[in-house]
């Protein structure tokens, strides 16, 4: 590969202030053609920052950027889409209602007026790059694999020249993934230059040409993917050595114990065809993990244990909490039984992300068993989030930030920690790790331990077979709507797992 010397894109000393507090601090970056550049660092070092100054999102507060070897400034996206900067956002910004074909014509008039050309020419192009997408289906109709493809062709169609990827992988499956990084590279061999953030650092290892690294709002290092290891990135990302085991298995001593006290009990649930007949039980004291592919109905199920599914669904079978029958209508009602569910859909049912930290914490105070009523002082309110914001290492700016103001892996602690507060006795956590960087992993994946020891039931989801492995005390596989098997750690290795959760 020849590398010119004019690189295509120059960020110059750019720097972002939020209320006066510095996010981002004269950052130099540079992105050459037909490289892949990942952009790594811990949650809050200012990734998703950088990349929103470039896409015309977010105005930097100081600055210049440089493309093909002239100042350019963005006063929105739509500019930057013309100078051919397109970001595939993680939520999408697609419009729900409309057809994929009309998505990805979207502002271009003269195909709204000729319905069914746009319809073939979308056919076309998501055939050419092998999207399995029907142009007529609304978006909201599609799975977020399909809706990112969708980006991912828009920003094609768009003839972008740079195209943003902002934590792409965190919600594919696997095959999902192997697909997303062939495209990758075939835009790479077509000189489209790749921005790629990713907390998954093999993933980043795999895919990238090149490799910044940020901390705190500051450029560490920038080098070749090749002079990297894992070890090297997260030194420069934390700024030292994690001491620590990333996967440490405190499950050992918990599973010396036994026995245990069965809290919840399953029996012949289903729904529709997504839960199918599917038995198990929960007991305290321990992590039972969940694993299964996406789609296996693992989802589905928590969400009826925890009264979240929709009541007009109809779902056969007996759900027992302490021996006794429940069917939760609310996740209030369950809520008030000990019985809570973390969501992995932070974005749209996990917080209100115009409101304070603090306030997000205090919902889930005052819908809790224990509550001690409405009538909290804001010193109250305060305190009870600082505690929680210190036990979990939540980061934002300012102290009074809202939701929306932090980082991506902070808004995940906070859905914990609102979820913790409900004091629960049956915890289920659904992809509680999504968009965590790695040293918050480590911390989360102690909290979740911690609690099972604490004599907890605790339940973790996952798609990512590390983190069952390491979590549990008992890992239960799902597979086309029931649990398929059920293996001891000892039992359980990638292989096994994986075997009864595909055939
Ligand atoms: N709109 C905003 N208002 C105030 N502060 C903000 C806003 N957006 C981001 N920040 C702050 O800027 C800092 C950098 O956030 P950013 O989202 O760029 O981090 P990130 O590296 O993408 O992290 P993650 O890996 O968690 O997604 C964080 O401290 C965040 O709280
Ligand atoms: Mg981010």
């Amino acid at each position: 590969m020849t590398v010119p010397v004019t690189p295509l894109l120059e960020m110059k000393k750019v720097a972002k202030e939020y209320r006066g507090v510095a996010a981002l601090k004269d950052i130099d970056f540079d992105l050459r053609r037909g490289e892949v550049h990942a952009i790594l660092g811990e949650n809050g070092a200012g990734k998703s920052t950088l990349v929103k100054i470039l896409s015309g999102a977010v105005p930097p507060s100081a600055g210049e950027i440089h493309l093909e070897g002239r100042r350019v400034q963005f006063a929105g996206p739509a500019q930057a889409r013309r100078h051919g900067i397109a970001m595939v956002y993680q939520e999408t910004s697609l419009v729900p209602a409309l057809t994929v074909a009309q998505n990805l014509y979207l502002g271009d008039e003269k195909f709204f007026n000729r319905l069914r050309g746009t319809y073939i020419e979308a056919q076309q192009l998501l055939q050419s790059l092998n999207f399995p997408v029907d142009p007529t289906a609304t978006v909201q109709s599609l799975g977020t694999a399909k809706r990112q493809m969708v980006e991912i062709a828009r920003a094609v169609r768009l003839k972008a020249k740079i195209i943003i990827f902002d934590e792409p992988t965190a919600t594919l499956t696997s095959e999902e993934k192997h697909h997303l990084f062939l495209l990758i590279d075939r835009l790479r061999e077509d000189q489209v230059s790749i921005i790629f953030i990713s907390h998954a650092l093999e993933e980043a290892l795999e895919i990238s040409d090149r490799i910044t690294i940020l901390r705190d709002g500051l450029h560490v290092i920038t080098g070749d993917a090749k002079a990297f290891s894992r070890d090297t990135i997260v030194r420069h990302m934390v700024g030292r050595s994690l001491t620590h085991e990333l996967y440490g298995r405190a499950a050992d001593e918990r599973a010396a114990r036994l026995p245990r006290e069965k809290v919840l009990s399953v029996q012949n649930l289903s729904m529709q065809n997504v839960v199918r007949n599917t038995s198990f039980s929960i007991f305290a004291g321990q992590v039972t993990g969940i694993f299964g592919l996406v789609g296996s109905g693992r989802t589905e199920t928590a969400k009826i244990i925890a009264g979240v599914a929709k009541r007009d669904f109809f779902h056969g079978g007996d759900v027992r909490l302490d021996g006794s029958a429940v069917r939760y209508r609310t996740p209030r009602q369950a809520v008030g039984d000990g019985v809570v569910y973390v969501t992995e859909d932070r974005k749209g049912e996990g917080f209100f992300e115009t409101m304070s930290v603090a306030e997000n914490i205090y919902i889930g105070q005052i819908s809790s068993r224990q509550s001690p009523g409405i009538a909290t002082s804001m010193r109250t309110m305060r305190a009870l989030a600082t505690s929680w914001t210190k036990k979990l290492n939540v980061k934002a700016l300012n102290s009074d930030a809202r939701v929306i103001e932090l980082s991506g892996g902070n808004q995940q602690k906070v859905v914990i920690a609102k979820s913790l507060v409900q004091k629960p006795r049956l915890i289920i956590f659904d992809e509680p790790t999504r968009g965590v960087d790695v040293g918050a992993i480590a911390e989360i994946h102690q909290l979740i331990g911690a609690l099972a020891d604490d004599g907890l039931a605790v339940i973790v989801i996952s798609s990512y077979l590390p983190e069952i492995l390491s979590l549990s005390d008992r890992i239960l596989v799902s597979r086309q709507g029931r649990i398929v098997a059920e293996l001891s750690p000892d039992e359980a290795t990638s292989a096994t797992v994986m075997f009864a959760a595909v055939y």
